[in-house]
């Protein structure tokens, strides 16, 4: 008998598709001197083009995976697998589309954070994935910056905090996180020609702190950007990689490039780049700056054989302490060319913990009368706005989400993920509501006269909008990643105008990647504000249990609500040169330094019930600073409050005048009370001062409160 190609590739293509189930995995990461052991001892066994081999990526789409290494034989040492991103995996299947990053900061939960990490590692894992190129740490310096979602909002700490427990979860599952993008990168316009200015103070105090604890975290790579840092590129900065990343913090892993973020041979390697990603000067251009040349330019003595060396020890060692050298996954990802690998589902049963993260997530903002938690006497409810329902199209009708239809879930760009399915408001709304209550809907966000009509018999009306932002290579409605401006998208405030104005049991949703405006929020007819951010597949279900009271909301906002554009202190920088002239005055600093009031702060979110914070105590030293305070939940429901300690340094350290410096979020039952602890290590009483962290001498605020404006008990102490 004989086969055509094409039955016996489709016979091929059937055994191969049968999915096999990943099983999970979990490592007891190496240290780093185990690690560089191990590592120092294969890398001898190599000569100069095996190392550079290793250091060197084998170009865009070559293989499967968004960045692959060439594979050594002999010694052995595997080609590579890098994949995007912070929220998952791109270009893949079978597997989850979680929160993102901006979302799961909002969640001020730390055990949640982790456990998404670790859900998101074992994913890469059991895809072969060897680097997951996340987190992303970049501050949300500006609301109008294209990928502030991807990261942990405006403030160091929080970025510090999430970032690492992010990068520990990652690592948990034998998978080597990438913190991203090193450094300064925080627009995407001119984002490879700019080039930032910060001075050394915010420099280390705002930009480096995140990857700081990320370093202590134990993280395996680093991934240097777009832009330009005081003039030199980011990926051949010598100051920033080998100074500061590799000399100050101490970082034992590799520094590889941001996607062609790569622009020379000599320079770049000196300063410190250990891998250069794709590994292709511009995308498929069949050429390298290191590969041969890189051979070369050690040849002709112009970079030591040793830096090669210490490169590939870098990755090797890395590698070993992910313990990626017992029997790590194949790679079965199939970025470029799909269906020809089996598919491997890794989803498990994920979308329990993306629910949780979600609903965790939600902040609410305004809620009168205490019309949320919506109770049983409703028999008419109106969902309104293209953004509680589908994209028409297909979830995954616009490569990488570049696109705004229909409900938002998360932004666009390499830091997006295919949808495996994606549980609308309006489902999760229908879902959760019997057969009694009438269900009307429209997703025409331009039919005022039947948006009016129809919010008008409802005993409630929730209403939908959205604004969107993502990555430079893709433009929506003129949006070059960037956000053009901080409005509502798709008619959003004439919407949800409408909708007020015929409705006095007005509910608006918001998903955004950051701030938005509210010509509206005083309407009053719109009784609750909620604010779910990016909430991944499950984001109809995670609303709808905090909507009915199932999850009482205990997310805030990871940044500041302005009441008006011209209360933000930057913009996104049309020129070349990028100054950052705001120093340490980012998000709520600027706020707070300048008397300005927010419409909500840093910080912020409503709960169901209330809570009453009393006996604050603190004691310490200039090593260490502990602060206890007791908190009583005072309501009539459970829910879990997040206290957060802001610091006040001494007036001589010139700093800005409350700075996050610890989070607890603590669940209560009604009625109940438990003491919450704060450790301030020497790290958090320092500034960063001619060249060194010091611990200033004078009297530090402690203040302890609900937000960064919600201060409900403070203290003095003197170091
Ligand atoms: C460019 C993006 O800046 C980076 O975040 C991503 O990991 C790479 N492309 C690879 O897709």
């Amino acid at each position: 008998m004989r086969f055509s190609l094409s039955t016996l590739s489709l016979a091929t293509l059937a055994i191969f598709s049968s999915p096999i189930n990943a099983a999970p995995h979990a490592v007891d990461e190496l240290s780093w001197d185990k690690a560089y052991t191990k590592a120092r001892a294969l890398v001898d066994q190599m000569t100069l083009d095996q190392k550079v081999g290793m250091v060197t990526g084998v170009g865009w789409s070559a293989k499967n995976c968004v960045g692959n290494t060439y594979p050594i034989h002999d010694p052995y040492f595997p080609s590579l697998c890098l994949q995007d991103g912070p929220l998952g995996i791109r270009f893949s299947d079978n597997t989850t589309a979680g929160v993102a990053g901006i979302t799961a900061a909002a969640s001020f939960d730390k055990d949640l954070i982790y456990k998404r990490g670790q859900y998101m590692g074992e994913e890469s894992y059991g895809k072969g994935v060897n680097f997951q190129l996340g987190p992303s740490v970049d501050i949300y310096r500006s609301p109008y910056a294209g990928r502030g979602w991807e990261g942990f909002g405006e403030d160091p700490y929080l970025q510090g905090v999430a970032g690492s427990l992010t990068a520990k979860g990652i690592q948990s599952q034998g998978v080597i996180a990438t913190g991203k993008h090193y450094i300064l990168n925080n627009q995407e316009l001119n984002r490879t020609s700019s080039s930032s200015h910060a001075d050394e103070r915010a420099l280390h105090e705002i930009y480096v702190w995140p990857y700081a604890r990320m370093v202590e975290a134990g993280i395996g790579s680093m991934m240097c950007s777009y832009n330009r840092v005081d003039g030199d590129y980011a990926c051949e900065n010598d100051h920033t990689i080998n100074q500061i990343l590799k000399g100050e913090l101490g970082f034992k892993g590799l520094i590889m490039s941001d996607w062609s973020a790569h622009h020379s041979t000599v320079k770049s390697a000196l300063a410190g780049l250990d891998m250069s990603m794709p590994g292709d000067i511009t995308f498929e251009s069949g050429t390298s700056w290191w590969g041969s040349n890189l051979t070369q330019a050690v040849k002709d003595g112009q970079i030591p054989e040793d830096r090669v060396t210490d490169m590939s020890v870098r990755i090797a060692a890395a590698w070993y302490k992910m313990r990626q050298d017992e029997g790590f996954p194949k790679s079965t990802l199939e970025s470029f060319h799909r269906n020809e690998a089996p598919e491997v589902v890794v989803s498990d049963d994920h979308a329990k913990i993306v629910r949780e993260i979600g609903a965790a997530s939600v902040v609410l903002l305004k809620n009168e009368d205490n019309i949320l938690p919506l109770n049983q006497d409703i028999s008419h409810l109106a969902i309104i706005g293209s953004d509680a329902g589908p994209n028409l199209d297909g979830m995954n009708s616009c490569p990488d989400r570049g696109c705004d239809k229909g409900t938002l879930a998360v932004g666009w760009g390499s830091g997006s993920v295919d949808f495996p399915y994606l549980v609308t408001p309006k489902e999760g709304i229908e879902a959760r509501v019997d057969d009694s209550v009438e269900v009307s809907y429209t997703g025409d966000d331009y039919d005022i006269d039947a948006v009016s009509e129809l919010a008008k018999d409802a005993d409630v009306a929730i209403v939908f909008s959205n604004a969107d932002s993502g990555e430079q290579y893709i433009t929506v409605d003129g949006n070059e990643g960037d956000r053009r401006n901080l409005t509502l998208w798709g008619n959003g405030d004439n919407l949800i105008q409408a909708v007020a104005d015929s409705n006095e049991n007005t509910i608006v949703v918001i998903h955004a990647v950051g701030p938005v405006l509210m010509p509206w929020i005083d309407h009053p007819n719109i009784k609750a504000v909620v604010w779910p951010g990016l909430p991944g597949q499950e984001s109809g279900n995670s609303l709808a249990d905090v909507l009915f009271g199932d999850v009482n909301p205990s997310g805030r906002l990871p940044y500041s609500i302005a009441k008006k554009e011209e209360d933000y202190n930057v913009r996104i920088s049309p020129d070349d040169e990028i100054n950052y002239l705001e120093g340490l005055h980012v998000g709520y600093k600027h706020f707070d330094a300048q008397g300005i009031e927010p419409l909500f702060e840093f910080g912020f979110g409503l709960s169901y019930t209330t809570f009453e914070y009393s006996n604050l105590k603190v004691d310490g030293d200039k090593d260490r600073v502990t602060a206890t305070i007791s908190i009583r939940n005072t309501g009539e429901v459970d829910g879990a409050e997040v206290a957060q300690l802001y610091l006040g340094f001494p007036e001589s350290a010139n700093e800005p005048p409350k700075l996050l410096r610890g989070f607890e979020k603590v669940f209560l039952k009604a009625g109940k009370q438990e003491k919450v602890q704060f450790e301030l290590s020497k790290t958090d009483l320092s500034i960063w001062q001619e060249g060194e962290w010091i611990v200033p001498q004078g009297e530090y605020k402690i203040y302890v409160g609900a937000s960064s404006r919600d201060i409900r008990q403070s203290a003095t102490l003197s170091l």
